[in-house]
Parts: C-alpha cells; sequence; structure tokens
C-alpha cells in the first residue's frame, strides 16, 4: 500500500468534517447577514443529478422564527403531524436501531434524563420545536417531484450548508423533527411548492451547555465500507 500523501486541503478536510457537530443548545445573538450569505451561497455550490439543484431553502429569524416556533409548538401539542416524506420505525434494520438507542442513552444521559422517563424525553423533544433556542432555522425542501433520488440531492445540499455554517463558526442541528410538521412551517412561511425535508436549526454554540459536549461514534470504516480491486 502506497503511503498517505495529505494534500494542502486534507488538513482543513478533517478539521471541517470531523469538527461538525450537532449542537442543541445555542447563544441568543443572531448571525451577521453577510455571514449568512456567505454560507448559503457556499451550501448552493453542492452536487446534484444533472445539475438540476432540486432544492428550495426558507431561512427565519426574528419574528417570524418566534411565531414559527410557537406554532410547531401549538401542532405538536395538538397532534397536528404531517410529514410528507413516509417516516416508520421499520425503516431501521437492527444495526441502526442498536445505534439509535446507543445514541439516545448518551444524549438524555446529558440532559440528566433517564433511559425510562419517557415523560421528560416527550418534553425535551417538544421543547426542540423551539429550534434549541438557536435564532435561526432553515427548512429544507425537495422541490420537483419529492421522490427518493431529488431527496438524495437534498441530503447533498444539506451536508454541503452544515460544513459551510462549521467553516464559519457557525453551529447548526438538522432536525427531522421539524419535518413531520410540514404543513404549518407551510402556513407560517407561505411555502406553496415542495416536500419538506428536514428542518436546520443554527447559531452560536452555547459552550458551557453539557448537551453540546456530547460526542457520537461512528461504525468502523471495514463495516461500511468495501475496496473491491
Ligand atoms: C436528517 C437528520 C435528522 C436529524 N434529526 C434530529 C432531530 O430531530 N433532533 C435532534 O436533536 N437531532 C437530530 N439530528 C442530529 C443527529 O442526532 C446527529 O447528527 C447524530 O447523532 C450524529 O451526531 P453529530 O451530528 O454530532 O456528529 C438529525 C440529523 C440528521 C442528519
Amino acid at each position: 500500500m502506497s503511503p498517505l500523501v495529505p494534500t494542502e486541503l486534507s488538513g482543513c478536510a478533517e478539521k471541517l468534517i470531523r469538527g461538525r457537530h450537532a449542537t442543541r443548545a445555542f447563544r441568543p445573538e443572531a448571525v451577521p447577514e453577510d455571514t449568512m450569505r456567505a454560507i448559503f451561497s457556499l451550501a448552493g455550490a453542492a452536487p446534484s443529478n444533472s445539475n438540476a439543484q432540486p432544492w428550495r431553502v426558507e431561512v427565519v429569524s426574528g419574528a417570524p422564527r418566534e411565531r414559527l416556533a410557537g406554532a410547531l409548538q401549538a401542532a405538536h401539542a395538538e397532534q397536528r403531524l404531517s410529514a410528507d416524506l413516509p417516516y416508520a420505525e421499520t425503516m431501521y434494520a437492527q444495526e441502526h436501531q442498536a445505534r439509535r438507542r446507543a445514541f439516545g442513552a448518551q444524549l438524555y444521559g446529558a440532559l440528566g434524563i433517564g433511559a425510562d422517563d419517557h415523560e421528560a424525553r416527550a418534553a425535551y423533544d417538544a421543547e426542540s420545536l423551539r429550534f434549541y433556542g438557536a435564532p435561526h432555522a432553515a427548512f429544507l425542501f425537495v422541490t420537483g417531484d419529492g421522490g427518493p433520488r431529488l431527496a438524495a440531492d437534498v441530503g447533498a445540499y444539506m451536508q454541503t450548508l452544515l460544513l459551510a455554517m462549521t467553516a464559519y463558526g457557525v453551529a447548526s442541528c438538522p432536525q427531522g423533527l421539524l419535518s413531520f410538521y410540514a404543513d404549518t412551517v407551510r402556513a407560517e412561511l407561505g411555502v406553496s411548492e415542495g416536500k419538506l425535508l428536514v428542518g436546520i436549526s443554527f447559531g452560536y454554540a452555547d459552550a458551557s451547555a453539557p448537551v453540546n459536549h456530547v460526542t457520537t461514534e461512528r461504525a468502523a470504516l471495514e463495516a461500511v465500507t468495501a475496496f473491491h480491486g
């Protein structure tokens, strides 16, 4: 095997990709508009099949963010669920479920919530609809027919966006939970097109919050990657 040869960018890539973490407690300061524009311009460089760019992004801050948080919590309390893209626990294989359980134990452990305290977990999830206190949230819609292939393109956009944020010192948390209230998001933001894939809360991390120090493991390279030839 030939030796690993670092390039000009490999060290940056290690820092950028490994330096991104889901953040669940934020400081209230807004991200300046110029930084916001730089981040979302960079995210637009994401790849997509035939360069179709089948995404639409709605960013909320200030009063509209406050109104939307209230509307999401009301929809949640009244169980007005409206997911555009199907979700079922059964979509996960056993090994995925095991990873999810391990992650849940870590997350709720850091919050001081016990494994069997379903009420406290549910209350934390409901509170997370206020974007974990982040001053901004971005909603990623899959346009076109909203099918799985186009959703994959929007997934590529999402990760590009998360890394662009990391590069500018902006912390983030993708929240699948926000996509369960697609009709509420559409109504509040006056959106008529696309299927809601995910919401991303973002701002500056509250480094003093223990929940922001949860670390997540990944499966070993060999467990998920095969090199043929
Ligand atoms: C599509 C997607 C949906 C997610 N949904 C949620 C969510 O609803 N709530 C939450 O707190 N974190 C959510 N996360 C964050 C994951 O829990 C987190 O990315 C994962 O545990 C790995 O941790 P890391 O991002 O810190 O590396 C989501 C992440 C992705 C990519």
